[in-house]
Order: structure tokens, then C-alpha cells, then sequence
């Protein structure tokens, strides 16, 4: 069959070209032009792979036909954690995260355990099938049960689907991946894309769920289209600090569970291992209180944990004093050095402020607002806060005005310690003997507490 002719687009003004070239000729942007798929391949590849097609009619909600166990689990409890309960039959989770942080390894554990009981297919296109298979002897796998493939191309995966019938597979990684129907390079956008897609639709079809390994770039953004991540139905990254073993899953798209929900392991000789009580890494255990340490009560997800916000407050020499946080976002650490200056009368305009969030825990709420506040308030006035203190806040977001406002629903953040109450309004929290709770409705307050 004679090849198909390829066809170019712009992603910027959608023109159709007959050949590449670096500036769009009509929009003038660059960098704007992608192969199309040629329809003549993907007509052939989609002839290849469809299994159970369903038809197009209109159909009512209450008819639609739902399977009984939608979901199984990956036999790992963290892992199951962040997808919402377990994995959904027919979906497609992209697991994206910087490398050697630990994907291949971790599904590779999840697969040699789903294997023992329904059938698990693991696609490498990077590592080779002795190097997969030597790491799961290592780690005392359960092996005689995962199917192996090494390929990198869409319609051999497909082609093989029909022998080894899987419930599960896993595609590492998905920039490795290409599909017959474009000419362009693996990597690029266009073909991670189109191979997203198709693999998107054989999920669907064939009721196959699939793990996707996506790689991210410097910046920390998944490598290849934005668009991936709408295509997917879940997107998970792999987090983590070089300098401590601790890892961390969290989920920042799940059509079928909680955002934000975190699943937290430890890399160890035998591979990645669950960390059973969370907030013990992300407390720093001093046997004295000192100044700027601050513990907090953070919910992420639907599990509150404990962690430990440091913050070092210290003299200026530079003209421009230096404002660094770690695990907490920077603007919002400018926007509460402005607020306490402001509304405060706090002095901070020739002090650098640095701030962490211990374990490599990333914060995104705003209820670490009011930690972050004490923390830099203690450090700056060299006066320990209590470690028998916890700061409890139920969403701080100091207004404009310097008194704070509730932003949602929280009442599993006392759950935490044993307690049943009802917070209404932020506290901070006396943890000695019983529990004691200041409330602190005002910036004011806050400064008096310390
Ligand atoms: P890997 O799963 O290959 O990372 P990714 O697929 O995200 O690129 O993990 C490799 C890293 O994990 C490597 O730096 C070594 C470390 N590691 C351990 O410390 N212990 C182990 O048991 C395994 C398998 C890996
Ligand atoms: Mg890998």
C-alpha cells in the first residue's frame, strides 16, 4: 500500500500545510506546526483493536449497563489510597514524576501482585525485559504470573492483547511510545498524543485498565501535551526530595476519587515500602520547643497528618531581603509577610524569612497559613512555640483586613487526635493533658498567643 501522505496543522490558528515548517505561515507563531494522523493508518490500526465496540445510540442513565466491582485493588493500600479505593476497571491513570523516583519500580511491585489473581500485562519500552525481570527477582516478586512485553510501538502492543487478555497494563513510558499512523519521532507531541489516544480508546473498549509512565520536564510539568492529562482519567505524581527517602503519590486529577489525596512510601533496599503513620516523617522530634518550629494539623486529601513548618526569620544584608520557601507556595508566603506588616505592625521589610514544610511535604492549602504566621512570628521574636501546641487551623485565609475567613467544610481535622469536636471557628490548640482550644479569629489574636 502506498504510504499516506502526511498533513500538517497550526495548534495556534488550525491551518492545514502540506509540509513542516518551523513558522506558521499564516499566524506567524513558532513552533506551532504537528503532524496529523493520516486517516488511511488509523482507520487499519483501529480495525485491528476493536474488540467490543459499543454502539451510538442514544441510551437513558438508568439503563446503562454498570459492572457489579468496577473496582479491584493494586495490592498496595497507599497506591489504592490516591486512585479513590482501588483501580477502576477501564481507566487510564498517567503517572507522571522526575526519574529514578521510583514509577517502574512501584508498579512493578503493583503488578506482580495483581498478577496472582487476574491477568497483567507490563509493556517496557525503556528498560529491557532482564532488567525488569532481574529488579522483580530482587525484590522477592511475586513473578511467575506478569506478562512482559518489550515494545514501543501502539499496534504491536494491540496485536499482542489478543494472547495475553489483560485486565491491567502498564505502558513505561508513554513518551517512549509511538503508533505507525504519524511519521514524526517518539517524544514528540503529536505522537504521544495520537498514542494516548488509542490507548485511551482500547481502555475504554476492552475494559483494560492502564497505567501510562509519563516523564516531567525541568519544570516539573508532564512532558507532552497539556491535553494529556484531559485525555487520562486520573493523573498522579510521583514526588519527592533527593535528601530523604521518603516518597510521595498525589493525585491532581481523579474522575473517580478525591484530588489532593496523598499516598506516602519510603524507597528502601527492598523497594518502595508504606509509610503506615505519615506524620511521624514530617516532624523533626526536638527534645526542647525552639523558635520557629510550629506543628499543624494538614489535611490533604481526606487523611489529616501532622507536619512540622520551620521558619528562620534573620537580618537582611542584602538591599533586597531574601524570601525562600520550601514545600509552601512563595507567593502566598509574600502575601502573609505583607499582611503581618501591614496589619500587624510586624517589621519585616529588612529581614530575610525562610520557610520549609519538614519531610519535602508540598502544602497547598491555606490552612497552613496560620502555622506559617506563628512559625515566622516565634523565629522572629526568639520565642519557642510549645510543642504541646498544635495548630489546628479549619482553612485560614487572613483577609485583606487581617481577620480570617473559613474557606470549606473541616471537620476531620480534629478526628485526627482522637477528638470529636466540632471546629467552628480556627484554633490553636493546647495539646497538654486535655485539650485546651484558643480560638484566634483575628491577626491580633494570633500576635497575642505567642
Ligand atoms: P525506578 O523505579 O527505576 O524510577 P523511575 O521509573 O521513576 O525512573 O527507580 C529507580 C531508583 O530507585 C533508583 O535510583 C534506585 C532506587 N531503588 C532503590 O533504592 N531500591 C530498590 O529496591 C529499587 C528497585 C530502586
Ligand atoms: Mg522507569
Amino acid at each position: 500500500m502506498a504510504k499516506a501522505q502526511a498533513q500538517y496543522q497550526c495548534r495556534e490558528c488550525a491551518i492545514t500545510l502540506p509540509k513542516w515548517s518551523g513558522q506558521c505561515p499564516d499566524c506567524k507563531s513558532w513552533n506551532s506546526i504537528e503532524e496529523l494522523p493520516s486517516l488511511v493508518a488509523i482507520g487499519n490500526t483501529t480495525s485491528n483493536w476493536h474488540g467490543s465496540s459499543e454502539s451510538a445510540g442514544v441510551i437513558n442513565l438508568n439503563a446503562v449497563p454498570t459492572s457489579s466491582t468496577p473496582r479491584f485493588s493494586t495490592e498496595i493500600d497507599e497506591l489504592d489510597r490516591v486512585l479513590g479505593g482501588g483501580l477502576v476497571r477501564g481507566s487510564v491513570v498517567l503517572l507522571g514524576g522526575d526519574p529514578g523516583i521510583g514509577k517502574s519500580t512501584i508498579l512493578l511491585q503493583s503488578l506482580t501482585r495483581i498478577s496472582v489473581q487476574q491477568n497483567a500485562l507490563y509493556v517496557t519500552g525503556e528498560e529491557s525485559l532482564q532488567q525488569v525481570s532481574m529488579r522483580a527477582q530482587r525484590l522477592n516478586l511475586p513473578n511467575q504470573h506478569l506478562n512482559l512485553l518489550s515494545s514501543t510501538c501502539v499496534e504491536e502492543i494491540i496485536a499482542q492483547l489478543g494472547t495475553s487478555k489483560p485486565a491491567v497494563m502498564v505502558i513505561d513510558s508513554i513518551q517512549t511510545t509511538f503508533t505507525n499512523s504519524l511519521q514524526s519521532a517518539p517524544g514528540s507531541i503529536s505522537q504521544i498524543r495520537e498514542s494516548t489516544s488509542i490507548l485511551v480508546r482500547l481502555a475504554k473498549q476492552n475494559n483494560i485498565a492502564i497505567f501510562l509512565v509519563g516523564h516531567v520536564t525541568k519544570e516539573g510539568q508532564l512532558a507532552g501535551p497539556r491535553v494529556l492529562e484531559h485525555m487520562v482519567d486520573t493523573v498522579l505524581y510521583f514526588e519527592g526530595d533527593n535528601s530523604t527517602r521518603y516518597r510521595i503519590i498525589r493525585a491532581v486529577k481523579n474522575r473517580f476519587g478525591a484530588v489532593n489525596e496523598l499516598g506516602i512510601f519510603a524507597m528502601t533496599d527492598e523497594g518502595l515500602k508504606q509509610v503506615s503513620n505519615p506524620s511521624a516523617i514530617f516532624l523533626s522530634h526536638h527534645d526542647q520547643p525552639v523558635p520557629g518550629s510550629v506543628i499543624m494539623v494538614s489535611r490533604e486529601g481526606t487523611r489529616p497528618m501532622l507536619v512540622e513548618i520551620q521558619a528562620l526569620v534573620t537580618e537582611s544584608h542584602a538591599g533586597h531581603p531574601r524570601r525562600i520557601s520550601v514545600g509552601l507556595e512563595s507567593n502566598r508566603l509574600a502575601m502573609l509577610l505583607a499582611i503581618l506588616q501591614r496589619h500587624g505592625g510586624i517589621p519585616l521589610y529588612d529581614q530575610d524569612v525562610f520557610i520549609n514544610a519538614v519531610g519535602g511535604v508540598r502544602i497547598a492549602e491555606t490552612g497552613a497559613d496560620l502555622a506559617v504566621i506563628l512559625a515566622i512570628l516565634s523565629s522572629f521574636r526568639d520565642r519557642p512555640v510549645s510543642n504541646r501546641i498544635l495548630v489546628l487551623a479549619k482553612w485560614v485565609y487572613p483577609g485583606r483586613s487581617g481577620r480570617y475567613r473559613t474557606e470549606r467544610d473541616d471537620s476531620a481535622r480534629p478526628k485526627s487526635m482522637g477528638s470529636k469536636l466540632q471546629l467552628s471557628q480556627n484554633r490553636i490548640c493546647h495539646t497538654h493533658n486535655k485539650l485546651k482550644l484558643i480560638p484566634v479569629n483575628h491577626l491580633a489574636d494570633t500576635l497575642d498567643t505567642l
